[in-house]
């Protein structure tokens, strides 16, 4: 049988994406984004993205169908993300893709938004697509730094997936990509993105934070300070024979207070605002932040056999995140796949991806009667 043309919808968030796949072939990724709306109150305003999502679903919708030349009626079945998210920005989703599926008489698929992320992983090209600055491929252990070529599909065996962004962190084993995906760790209160955007508001450096501050560190000193790596002490990550509970998990709300009061500190020895030294601030910030995610992220994969990790969410832009799992998953013998950045940032693709794998795999679709689930687990 032909490969199934699906159409992915994702609303979690900030970004309208329309994806459309012909099995694991990328046809079409429209995005839309209502950031910049959110910039002057310096943060994601969930009411603001969910009228958004209703204002740019129609128009992203045919953007995606126009490249890649295909009709609605042409598609075989449309898969949208129920949940995690923002309870408004999923509804909008899902409201619009159960009238799609209902007006065109398509099978639809409620998907997990984290799953999704994974699910890039299958489109062709994601592994093979380069080393250039907006797709890179790092080397594993095993083939002494040679590119590490993913198949796809099927995906690597002894699959994981480090998933860090505004909304989540989270560390995934992919056992089975459509039916049998673990949380291994997360963290425990804010996310990774959301760190990045507090500490960029303390340094009163703009937002989104992650850029601002990933710019501003290549001017800094990573060892000017040394802030503290959430969760790290023996009593919460304990051994591997007896692990801790929060072995794999994460915490930047210690981390982020830490800098606040570095801050205060310069602000109280009456220093003037602008010799505070933000950029080694911020450099030390996010090697804090790289360090604590990557020893952990690698240590997950060892003691769960992983042996090839994706990197997923909008912080895998980050420079020093990068070059630090590179050279850390490299030393640890995992194979490391890192997407192009617009498939790591919340997009359709993702979500058409993954659909398309449920069709292939022959699961049931969702039907019409579930609902958007902002807590949604995998
Ligand atoms: O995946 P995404 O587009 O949306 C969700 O939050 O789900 O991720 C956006 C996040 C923001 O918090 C942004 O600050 C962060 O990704 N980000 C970065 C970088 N570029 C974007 N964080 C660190 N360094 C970057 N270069
Ligand atoms: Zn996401």
């Amino acid at each position: 049988p032909a490969a199934p043309l699906v159409l992915g919808i994702e609303t979690s968030c900030d970004e309208t994406g329309f994806g459309i796949v012909r099995g694991t072939e990328l046809l079409a990724n429209a995005v839309a984004s209502s950031m910049e709306e959110h910039v002057r109150f310096g943060g994601v305003i969930p009411e603001i993205a969910a009228r958004a999502h209703l204002e740019e679903f129609i128009p992203t919708l045919q953007q995606a169908l126009d490249t890649a030349g295909v009709t609605l009626e042409e598609i075989d079945a449309i898969a949208v993300t129920s949940g995690p998210g923002l309870a408004g920005a999923l509804m909008v989703g899902v409201a619009g893709a159960k009238a799609l599926a209902l007006a065109a008489n398509k099978p639809l698929f409620g998907i997990n938004h984290l799953v999704a992320h994974v699910g890039v992983g299958v489109l062709d090209g994601v592994a093979e697509s380069g080393t250039g600055p907006a797709a890179v491929v790092l080397g594993d252990g095993a083939s002494g730094g040679d590119p590490h070529i993913l198949p796809a599909p099927p995906l690597p065996e002894n699959l994981g997936a480090l998933l860090v962004s505004g909304g989540h962190t989270e560390i995934l084993q992919v056992n089975r990509l459509t039916t049998d995906v673990t949380l291994l760790g997360s963290t425990i209160d804010d996310a990774a993105g959301e760190a990045y955007d507090k500490v960029a508001r303390l340094l009163g450096a703009g937002y989104p934070g992650g850029p601002v501050i990933d710019r501003l560190a290549q001017q800094g000193d990573p060892k000017a300070f040394r802030f503290p790596r959430g969760l790290s002490a023996p009593k919460f990550v304990g051994s591997a024979e007896d692990p801790g509970k929060h072995r794999h998990n994460w915490s930047f709300s210690g981390l982020k207070t830490a800098v606040a009061r570095c801050v205060e500190q310069f602000e109280a020895a009456g220093v003037p605002e602008d010799q505070i030294p933000t950029a080694d601030i911020a450099a030390s910030f996010q090697e804090a932040v790289a360090d604590v995610i990557t020893a952990k992220a690698v240590r997950a994969c060892t003691e769960h056999g992983i042996t090839h990790l994706l990197l997923g969410g909008g912080v895998a832009a980050n420079s020093r995140l990068r070059s630090l799992l590179a050279e850390r998953c490299d030393a640890a013998g995992i194979g490391l796949t890192v997407p192009p950045v617009r498939l790591c940032t919340d997009n359709g693709a993702m979500v058409a991806a993954l659909g398309a794998q449920l069709v292939a795999d022959g699961v049931k679709p969702s039907g019409l009667d579930f609902a958007a689930d902002p807590g949604q687990p995998v």
